[in-house]
């Protein structure tokens, strides 16, 4: 656990190197599973919830371990169990992403429900309705989900296009490339770290068309074969970043991303009068002045992440005028704005959309982050403030962001952790 402290007021300036993607690397750790043979992979971030995963690959008998130079190796040939611990489950939500490749692979799957969370329901209907489409077994009894395939068969999903799950297409693409015949999903979600893991298996020998669209047609194969694979940045911390130069006033530049993966929220950035420039594996972002109020809602990609909400929410609480943030993805994402409003903001919530008024000023207080991206903005806001903030729960950041405030303070932020001994403070909740 760790308590942090951070003395507002000061712009933010320099570059900053943004890390692997963490929604990107959970997915690849997991498609490592379905090869027969080492995988490589590169630029996976050194985060708690990459290291849960790598828990996870360990307790079914996998080998997963950092080279020295970097890379993570993972050999899957040793597995010897289906069934996956409660523990690291119920720490870790993207843990149920090796459901699809135990089920393709070995033909059974013992995985626990993931359970309840702290930004929303969060129910793995969809994958589990997939699965069954494919011809699996499935029981859900004892908290756990047991399914079982002697081989599965090529099927038509059709997801609901309201709610385009991240976790389901990736969980079936994975169950569909190695079942018998063709799986067509529609519906399938688009966001870079959905594409990229498509592009992974790919690359290991799955036959997937529409890679990167809504409608993928995957042919199943009998093996998939070991390669190498860099995952892409993390386009979630390289907007907090620049978030953060916003907030500050400051002038920051955030390498290497891919700009296209971030044209909606560089669009509400650009609306919010920031200014910024672009090159091919850079962003920067300058601001001198208090942001312009900005409506937004939150959408599956290319619609405006509901990761970055939280900070977009923190960014909106200091503007010139009223907006209004809708969130259509998570029910409970607003949790972070009770403790925003104790720094001093305007906001009120009702029926899944906040009203932020803007204030000219927050001001540092003691608040309690709930989940990352919550943490995330709570930092966000004391990066702003006048005075001190005192983030209790702050290690929860550390799951989802590497360094975070190695990095802060590499962009002169006065920004320092410490070990927090409150027990009450929420540690390992779902994976945001
Ligand atoms: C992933 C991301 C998370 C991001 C979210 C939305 C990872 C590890 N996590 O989460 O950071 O905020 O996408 O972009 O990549 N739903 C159902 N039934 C299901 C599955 C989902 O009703 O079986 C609903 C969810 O409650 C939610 C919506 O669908 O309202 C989207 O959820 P989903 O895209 O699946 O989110 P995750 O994959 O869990």
């Amino acid at each position: 656990m760790s308590r942090i402290t951070i003395h507002g007021g000061v712009p933010l300036r320099g570059t900053v190197r943004v890390s692997g993607s963490k929604n990107g690397s959970l997915p690849l750790l997991a498609a490592s599973l379905l090869v027969d043979g080492e995988v490589v992979l590169h630029n996976i971030p050194h985060i708690r919830d990459i290291h849960t995963m790598i828990r996870m690959l360990r307790a079914l008998g996998a080998r997963a371990e950092f080279r020295e130079d970097g890379g993570l190796v993972i050999d899957g040939s040793s597995i010897n169990s289906v069934s996956a611990p409660y523990d690291l489950v119920r720490r870790m939500r993207g843990s149920f992403y090796v459901a699809g490749p135990l089920l393709a692979r070995f033909g059974e799957a013992h995985v626990p429900l993931p359970g309840g969370c702290v930004i929303g329901s969060r129910p793995v209907d969809f994958h589990i309705r997939g699965f069954k489409a494919l011809g699996a077994e499935v029981e859900e009894k004892h908290g756990a989900m047991h399914a079982t395939a002697q081989r599965m068969r090529g099927t038509r999903i059709y997801m609901d296009p309201r709610l385009r799950s991240v976790g389901a297409t990736v969980n079936l693409t994975m169950a569909a490339c190695m079942a018998e015949g063709t799986t067509v999903i529609e519906n399938a979600s688009r966001e870079p770290e959905v594409v990229d893991c498509q592009k992974f298996l790919t690359a290991a020998g799955a036959q997937i068309q529409g890679v990167g669209t809504t409608t993928l047609r995957i042919t199943g194969v009998e093996q998939l074969h070991g390669l190498e694979w860099t995952a892409i940045s993390d386009r979630m911390e390289a907007g907090t970043f620049l978030i953060a130069a916003a907030l500050t006033r400051g002038e920051v530049t955030v390498e290497p991303v891919d700009p296209e993966h971030m044209s909606m929220v560089i669009d509400v950035l650009e609306q919010a009068g920031c200014d910024i420039r672009l090159a091919e594996r850079s962003v920067t972002l300058s601001m001198d002045d208090r942001p312009d109020a900005v409506d937004v809602m939150t959408a599956p990609y290319p619609g405006y992440p509901t990761d970055l909400q939280p900070n977009t929410g923190v960014l909106m609480s200091i503007a010139r005028g009223a907006s209004v943030i809708e969130e259509t993805i998570f029910d409970a994402r607003f949790n972070y704005v009770d403790e925003l409003i104790r720094m001093g903001a305007d906001v009120r919530v009702m029926d899944g959309a906040a009203i932020f008024k803007g204030v000219p000023q927050l001001f540092g207080a003691p608040v309690v982050a709930t989940d990352i991206r919550a943490g995330a903005a709570l930092i966000l806001a004391g990066l702003a403030a006048e005075g001190e903030t005192e983030i209790s729960g702050g290690a929860l950041v550390d799951r989802g962001y590497e360094d975070i405030t190695g990095k802060l303070s590499s962009l002169g932020a006065r920004i320092a952790t410490a070990p927090e001994a409150d027990p009450e403070t929420p540690d390992d909740e779902c994976l945001v």
